[in-house]
């Protein structure tokens, strides 16, 4: 079995999927070769995020691991969520086959970017963990 049971099901029954009206914060990342587009919407109040949703136009692990990865910060502060890395996001969904690993790390920037922008819109100054924030191009 090249997919493990945990993402056959997100793939087929994803989480959190849709969109935010007013979302804090909301990040786009793609990837240039797969052309797959993933992006998150984040509602943040006194520090913890209350609610995420997703939309992946892509493959069938992208939507797997937007899917996992909405579960993975939902109710969590957005310290925890600035620490989500796409590892952790293979390891809950029991592992991706090598060459599905970069649809994971799509997972970590679009969260990433959301954040990114949540700290822009209210003039917050960028943690470290995102002040650098470039999505990655290799994957
Ligand atoms: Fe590119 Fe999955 S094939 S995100």
């Amino acid at each position: 079995m090249l997919y493990s049971e945990k993402v056959m099901d997100h793939f087929e029954h994803p989480r959190n999927v849709g969109e935010i009206e007013n979302a804090d914060g909301v990040g786009e990342v793609g990837n240039p070769t797969c052309g797959d587009i993933m992006r998150m919407y984040l509602k943040i109040e006194n520090d913890i995020i209350t609610d995420v949703k997703f939309k992946t136009f892509g493959c069938g692990s992208a939507i797997a691991s937007s899917s996992m990865a909405t579960e993975l910060i939902k109710g969590k502060s957005i310290k925890e969520a600035l620490e989500l890395t796409n590892k952790a996001v293979v390891e809950a969904l029991d592992g991706l086959p090598a060459r599905k690993i970069h649809c994971s790390v799509l997972a970590e920037d679009a969260i990433k970017a959301a954040l990114v922008d949540y700290y822009e819109k209210n003039g917050l100054e960028l943690p470290d963990e995102i002040k650098d924030f470039e999505p990655h191009e290799e994957h």
